[in-house]
Order: structure tokens, then sequence, then C-alpha cells
């Protein structure tokens, strides 16, 4: 196990490998390893305020753990929290077991107790670890942290590489947070998003770039509510994986948009003279009602262009990946609403069917079995669909598979319309958690389960 701790997010122009903006700490990981990642309070500062928050081995973002497809390790996680925790693989396809749903897959980890993750990794791509319990406070707090399984064989000829974790977080100004609760049920409604960006744990942090040399990016959207629509300058990228590895073939870009819980894997050349810079800007994006009036441009990350020559180098060819359509003959068909309702107390409370978490019914499904969902969303704020333990793909109208064909874990479902999707359950029974990945309205019961069974043919008479 090499652990690197990079303390400055600056690093001299041409340096190869992982460059600039790194997380502070990144962890290769070795097939059967076993890592310790402990939870707990940690104070940082941040602007002119010293805040006490939560994180992984004392890091926001948590390690980014660096992992080769097809190894397997262990994470013993040990809570030295003040509250119940669990994690959960945002992403992977590991026994149920591990997911991290707390009374479904396992109990929560006690306050001073441990529990041990088995991880295995049949997929490349980037993934995302965060808690299970009170999310949106947890995940507020500083609790998240990237997964990166790489391919041995990876096809982008692309040196300079960099993750990079979204997030925001909330403060009071006065050296707290934001209580995880202000706004009550109407806060909850919309979702609450902080009040400072952050790209790896740090606000509008600076990135050497070499003029023209390509650069890959991997991004995951860590916030607990906040979409980002991120723009450098008009500078074009391109977009050539998402949560689940890389695409079809590749798609230009002049925005990248991520909702909570996805990832996207880009590729931009950044361009200036030597000396100059650019900011990548996140700008306001409609996911519904009070989400887009008064916002501002934001600044999240300067680019500096390094002196010396510009990139003269050869541009990567396009990559290209074979994906098959999931077949949709003989499929299940499910239906779900997203809905909210006022209770007869004022306060909101989110459901699918109309039905809040705690009362509503699982979605059967067997390994092997095919299933087409139609997930309509009646609220006015856009819902980030996802779905534990399985890749889907995305469907049209029609129920024709969208192209560039793409594994995704999380899709957004944009106010008042419908999304469809297919899904192949594999062999990994056992209770599967979908829901929306604006934490505070999964905490509001825009949560359901999907129980794999046991097939008919392995029951034991
Ligand atoms: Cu990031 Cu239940 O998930
Ligand atoms: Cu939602």
């Amino acid at each position: 196990m090499t652990t690197s701790h990079v303390p400055d997010s600056t690093f001299p122009a041409g340096t190869e490998g992982l460059p600039a903006c790194r997380p502070s700490q990144i962890v290769a990981l070795a097939d059967g390893d076993v890592y310790e990642l402990r939870i707990g309070p940690v104070t940082n500062q941040l602007g002119d305020s010293r805040v006490r928050m939560l994180a992984y081995n004392g890091s926001i973002p948590g390690p980014t753990l660096r992992v080769r497809q097809g190894s397997e390790i262990s994470v013993r996680v040990r809570n030295e929290g003040d509250h119940e925790a669990t994690v959960h693989w945002h992403g992977l396809r590991l026994d149920n077991a591990y997911d991290g749903v707390p009374d479904q897959t396992q109990a929560p980890i006690p306050v001073s107790g441990e529990f041990t993750y088995r991880l295995r990794f049949p997929d490349d791509g980037l993934y995302w670890y965060h808690p299970h319990v009170m999310s949106a406070a947890q995940v507020g707090f500083g609790l998240y942290g990237a997964l990166l399984v790489e391919d041995p064989a990876d096809p982008v000829a692309v040196a300079d590489q960099a993750v990079m974790v979204l997030s925001d977080i909330g403060l009071d100004g006065k050296g707290g947070f934001e209580s995880p609760d202000s706004g009550g049920s109407t806060g909850m409604a919309f979702g609450r998003e902080g009040n400072h960006l952050l790209v790896n744990g740090r606000e509008n942090p600076r990135l050497v770039a070499r003029a023209g040399a390509p650069q890959r990016w991997r991004l995951v959207n860590a916030a607990k509510s906040r979409f980002f629509q991120v723009e450098l300058e008009g500078q074009p990228f391109t977009r050539i994986g998402g949560d689940g590895g890389l695409l079809e073939y590749p798609v230009p870009l002049e925005a990248i948009v991520l909702a909570p819980g996805e990832r996207a894997d880009v590729i931009v050349a950044p361009k200036g003279a030597p000396g100059s810079e650019l900011v990548l800007r996140a700008y306001p994006f409609n996911r519904g009602f009070g989400s887009v009036e008064y916002r501002t441009v934001e600044d999240l990350l300067t680019v500096a262009i390094a002196q010396g020559a510009p990139f003269t180098g050869a541009i990567p060819p396009p990559v290209r990946r074979t994906i098959d359509a999931t077949s949709t003959d003989g499929a299940t068909r499910v239906a779900i609403d997203f809905t909210i309702a006022q209770q007869s107390n004022g306060e909101f409370e989110y459901g699918i069917n109309g039905v809040p978490f705690a009362k509503n019914h699982s979605v059967s499904a067997k390994p092997g079995e095919t299933q087409v969902w139609t997930i309509t969303n009646k609220t006015k704020w856009s819902h980030p669909f996802h779905l534990h333990g399985f890749f889907f793909q995305v469907l049209d109208e029609k129920g024709g598979p969208v192209h560039p064909l793409e594994w995704k874990d999380t899709v957004n479902v944009p106010l008042e319309q419908t999304v469809r999707l297919v899904v192949r359950y594999d062999d990994r029974p056992g209770n599967w958690m979908f829901h929306c990945h604006v934490l505070d309205h999964a905490d509001g019961g825009l949560m359901g389960m999907v129980d794999v069974g046991v097939p008919h043919a392995d029951h034991k008479h």
C-alpha cells in the first residue's frame, strides 16, 4: 500500500501521472490489501473560519482509493465520530452484504465500533464512497471520497490526469455549519445546498497546465443537493466516459453537467498564452422551483497556463468501447412515480407512488431478470435517480437505446418529466436500494428497495 501526501494543489508543468489539483491523499491498493478507514472529526481552516468537520482519515475529501479492475480489497471502517455510520460504495457491483445500507444490508456501525467491507471491482471507472446514515448531514459535514478503478489496459493515451471531487459546504459565517435542518420541511423539499463550492476540499484551487496539452479530468459530484454545470471559458470538452467507465464513443461538450452522484470522464486541452489563467466556472442549473433565481456564476477552479512552449505532441485518438444494448425483449415493466405531498401538519413528504420510504413495498426481481423502469417525476424539483449495485442503460421515449451507450447508476429525472431505463440483474441477491441523490430528498422519503430474490431453480426443497 502506498500513500502519497500531497501538501499543495499546485504542481510544476509537465508533471506526468495525476498532476495538479490532487485530492490531499491518494492511496494505491493492491489485490488482497486491508485498508483502515477511520471516520472522525477534524478541524479545518476554511476562509477565515476554523470549522469542525467530519472526515475519512482526517482528509476532506477522504483518501482517493486507487485500485485495479479485477482486484479485491477489504476496508476496515472504524467509527470515531459521534453518530452511527455506514459506508456505501456508490456504483460498485459488490455483494449486498457490503452495500452499506443501515438495517437493510447491515446494522449501522455504532460509535467506537467497526465493520469490514469486502470490495471487488469488476468494472473500471470512477466511483465514490459516502455514509448512508443521516446522509444529507454527514455528507454535508465532509464525508465523501473517490474510488478510482483502473483498467491495466486502459486505452486513453493522456498523461496528465486529475481526479476532481466537486462538492459544497454550508457555512454560517460564524465558524460553524448551517444547520442540516435549516428551513424545516421546506428546506428539505428544495434540497439544501452549501454556500461554498469546493474542488478536492478547497475553494478555487489552481491547476497548472501546459498550453494546449490534453488533460483527462475525472469528476464526481459529491455535493448533497447541488447540481454542477461547469464551463471553461468556452473551451471544448470531450466526454469519453460516465458513471461506469467509457462511453460507446466520445461526444463534444461545452458544459459538463453533473447531478449529485454522477461522474464524468472528460478530455480538455486548455489553450492560452503562457502565464495567463482560465477559470472553470459553475453556472446556476435549473433543477426546479427556486434553484436559479438570484443565483450567480461562481469560480470553481483556476487553470494556470505554464510558461514555456505550447504542447505540440499528438492529440489522443478517440476512444471507443463496445457496449451491447441491453435487450428489452420479455422485460418486466416497473412504473414509479416520484411524488410530494403536504401533510395535515403542513410538512412536506416525498414518496414513491405517493408512499414514503418507511411504508412502501419493494420492487421484486430475480437474478437474470430484465426490467424496464418508467420513472415519472410529478414534482417541481429534479431528482437524480440512483440504483445501488447494478448498472442500467437509459432508453428514449420509444423504448430504444440512447447513444452513445453507457453504463449508468445515477440519472437525472428532470422536474415534471419521465425517464426510462433498462436494468438486468445479475446473480447478486439481496435488498438493493434506489433513491434520489439529493440527499435531503432521500431522507425526506424518496427512497425504495428492489428485492432481488433467489431464482426459482435455486430454491432448496
Ligand atoms: Cu451514493 Cu444510496 O447512494
Ligand atoms: Cu430529489
